[in-house]
């Protein structure tokens, strides 16, 4: 192909791609349903752009400059000539392009380090000031430079060649890594002879000794929310705000993430998804729940045009191919939505295989309070029980644990109720009988839910242990939840304690065991492996979740002090034994507010976010898109291999035979274990539906047939999604997708289903807000 059909091709690609036409058109702010266009230039804290009128920029050819109060700085720059060019060398690691699109505007060619990156085109059908014509992110941090040249031509509707130039937009990215976290390269990982223990632990040596920690890989939209979909992708969604990655000409804020190539695609959603809370249903379908109301002034000047989220069921259906181009998000509220507002909710997945929306604030805010509580549950699908005809159902638990119980800490039980964690309490809830059992209190006034945020998990579940329930929460803070935002400091400690308890009537007698974690953490993220350890990352060792609240607030955040070693936790242990950070890689990046980290089907754990910030920020701690991978040693070693026989549903105590191929280095006789595996919806520290139930199985004479039998009942492993993974001598093979249970959906209650449609108000909070009161920000 020569260089000019080369060209013609990169054309294409750009109009075809949408951005020609497709300028986002939204509400004026604030309050008004005027429509407006969008105006992407949005210079985040930390970066800095470079008006027309800069003497930094190089014009060659014949530019005219003209003034406009809708312009940047008042000035731009523009030409007709074509090769009339502009070059601009600038020290970063992005760049972008803004100027007017219009009928009149042509194509140009844009170079970076005098090569072509992309021949972009300035029409549109409409006029628009302020956008992005071009951007680049992710460049080697260092000097760059970009030229822009006019290429002389139009789209056949195109009335001129005109290129302008409003403003360039230099993006410094995060601080350069030191050269053993270059990117792409492994981190060599720490030996035990570097490595001193702290004085609180008693190290054990992880098996292997080999954990590696790999940069790799951009988010595109900040990761607040993550859950893994399919064996190739991951989905993440945010709030609104200016992230690079884009859909239909405005910043996305959902995206697909492939695992495997590393590409992403983009999602539309209407709401303003900040702080919704996510589960499967037992049809494989994924709800997102819940959010903030539409951002106005607060977030920068731009209007995305985005509607109220609080009330909002974003729905995802399965998307399980590895191509995901038809993967979309819907919503519509007059049809599908909570009966009342929630943000900051929890969304579990219960044994009848619907979602319980727990809890939340009525608007954003921060800390929560007596006025702004929704003190309530409510499923999705709604269900007409204890007269509530799908309406919320009061949980006094939720009054009794203000201020610091946003997004509770919740698990199913293997007796079919719900354990419910928030601020310094517990509870059983009987879903049933609507009856609450208060648990003994978490010792030491630890505090674990929003915003003194500690994480929990449920213990690995088999049929050795009897099924028998037990729950881990670490972290959080002993800050007192009373105080206000300026009585509190990003230098107050986080806990290190950890507390384990077993839900039998032994185990509540015996109470909560406190433990400490090698380093206090609020905000930290428990991952369970397949082989039942659990690693701990993420996190601060100092301050409180969320972001512009607190005294000493670094940058925007509430905390300092990023934890950045992992620690590996084995629950089965003797206590004392069981925290290690032997071996582990550190990470050089910050993951404070808003970071996730999940299993992936691979066997590794994906590592995203951190953004304590109100929009996309580059000052200390600015907003996060690189992703880290942190692989157990059992990643480096021969790794058993299920070859066939996964089902697409395997029914409750049905039995399948799964082909595997085992490491030859396993022994005759040696212990297969199978780990069936919720890996959760990841945010805000909570890993709702994290789960993993051990199989029961035989392993045929030769090794290769490995029977395995469903879990016994809904209650052991709500029905739903989940992953396959064969663990031979302690090395997981990778995970396999499939469906626990019929495959059916949740019930549809009819009746109670139309009482929330009739009983309740679209929106609520949109349209009962003084207007003079602003959104809630944090
Ligand atoms: C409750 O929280 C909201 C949202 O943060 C805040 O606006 C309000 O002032 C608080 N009310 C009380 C009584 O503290
Ligand atoms: C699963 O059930 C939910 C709730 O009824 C429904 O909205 C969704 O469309 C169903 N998904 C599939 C794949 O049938």
């Amino acid at each position: 192909m020569g260089i000019r059909s080369l060209l013609l091709l990169l054309t294409l690609v750009v109009y075809v791609s949408g951005r020609k036409a497709s300028a986002w058109h939204g509400h004026t702010s604030p309050g008004s349903t005027k429509i407006a266009k969008f105006t992407p230039y949005y210079v985040p804290p930390g970066a800095k752009s470079y008006d027309s009128s800069s003497p930094l920029l190089h014009f060659s050819g014949t530019w005219a400059e003209s003034w406009h109060s809708a312009y940047v700085q008042k000035t731009l720059r523009s030409t007709s000539e074509p090769g009339a060019s502009m070059t601009f060398t600038f020290i970063g690691t992005g760049i972008e392009w803004f100027g007017n699109m219009d009928k009149k505007h042509g194509s140009a060619s844009v170079y970076l380090d005098g090569a072509l990156a992309q021949i972009v085109s300035a029409y549109s059908d409409v006029a628009m000031k302020q956008q992005r014509i071009f951007w680049a992110f992710n460049l080697e941090q260092g000097k760059h430079t970009i030229k822009i040249v006019n290429a002389g031509d139009g789209n056949s509707k195109s009335r001129g060649t005109v290129t302008d130039i409003d403003a360039l937009v230099v993006t410094w990215g995060p601080p350069p890594p030191p050269r053993a976290l270059r990117k792409d390269l492994a981190v060599v990982p720490r030996t035990m002879a570097s490595y001193s223990p702290p004085l609180d632990m008693s190290p054990r040596q992880v098996p292997g000794n080999q954990w590696t920690l790999v940069q790799k890989g951009s988010t595109g939209v900040h990761a607040m929310q993550l859950a893994i979909i399919s064996e190739t992708h991951a989905l993440i969604i945010d709030k609104v705000e200016h992230n690079p990655l884009t859909i239909s000409g405005h910043p996305a804020w959902a995206a697909l993430y492939n695992l495997k190539t590393h590409a992403l695609q983009p999602l539309s959603v209407q709401s303003n998804s900040f702080c919704a809370g996510g589960t499967f249903l037992s049809n494989g379908t994924l709800v997102n729940v819940g959010g903030n109301p539409v951002v106005e002034d607060h977030t920068a000047a731009a209007d995305f045009g985005d509607v109220d989220g609080l009330q909002a069921i974003r729905i995802f259906e399965p998307c399980e191919s590895d191509n995901v181009e038809k993967c979309t998000i819907y919503e519509n509220h007059g049809r599908i939505r909570m009966a009342s507002p929630r943000w900051y909710n929890t969304v579990l997945r219960i044994s009848d295989g619907s979602a319980m929306i727990i809890g939340g604030s009525r608007k954003g805010g921060w800390i929560n309070n007596g006025t702004t509580n929704n003190p309530t549950i409510e499923y999705f699908p709604p269900k007409s029980i204890h007269d509530s005809n799908g309406l919320p159902i009061h949980l006094p638990f939720l009054v009794d644990t203000l201020n610091s119980n946003l997004f509770p800490i919740a698990f199913s039980l293997p007796d079919g109720s719900v354990f419910m964690a928030a601020n310094r309490d517990a509870m059983v809830y009987n879903w049933k009988t609507n009856t609450e059992r208060r648990l003994p209190r978490i010792p030491n006034g630890v505090r674990i839910t929003y915003p003194m945020t500690g994480t929990g998990l449920l213990l690995p579940l088999s049929p050795e242990n009897n099924y028998t329930p037990e729950i881990l929460l670490c972290g959080g803070s002993t800050i007192d939840d009373t105080k206000a935002g300026y009585q509190i400091s990003s230098q107050d400690p986080a806990s290190s304690q950890c507390s384990r308890i077993v839900l039998t009537e032994a185990g509540i007698a015996a109470g909560w065991q406190v433990e400490q974690m090698p380093n206090a953490r609020t905000m930290p993220d428990a991952v369970l492996l397949p082989t039942g350890d659990i690693v701990i990352v993420n996190g601060a060792g100092s301050g409180i979740s969320g972001y512009g609240n607190v005294i000493g607030q670094v940058g925007e955040s509430n905390a300092d002090n990023p934890v950045l070693t992992p620690v590996f936790y084995d629950p089965s242990a003797a206590p004392g034994q069981r925290f290690s950070s032997a071996g582990m890689p550190t990470s050089n990046i910050p993951r404070l507010y808003h970071s996730v980290a999940t299993l992936t089907p691979d066997g590794d754990v994906m590592i995203a976010g951190s953004n304590p910030n109100l929009d996309r920020s580059e000052v200390k701690y600015g907003t996060e898109y690189r992703v880290e991978w942190l692989g157990p040693d059992y990643m480096n070693r021969e790794r058993p291999q299920i070859v066939g026989g996964v089902p697409k549903l395997l029914g409750f105590g049905k039995t399948a035979k799964l082909q595997i191929r085992l490491p030859a280095t396993v022994r005759q006789g040696s212990s297969v274990q199978v780990a069936l595996m919720d890996l959760g919806y990841i945010t805000h520290a909570v890993h709702a539906n994290s789960r993993l139930v051990y199989l029961v199985n035989s392993l045929s004479s030769d090794g290769t047939a490995l029977t395995i039998t469903g879990p016994p009942d809904r209650n052991i492993y709500p029905p739903g999604p989940g992953f396959i993974y064969v663990v031979a001598d302690g090395v997981p093979s990778m995970g396999v997708r499939l469906l626990v249970g019929d495959g059916s959906g949740p019930e549809v209650d009819e009746s109670a289903l139309k009482n929330v449609l009739e009983k309740t108000e679209v929106d609520q909070y949109e349209q009962s807000k003084d207007k003079s009161n602003g959104d809630g920000t944090e």
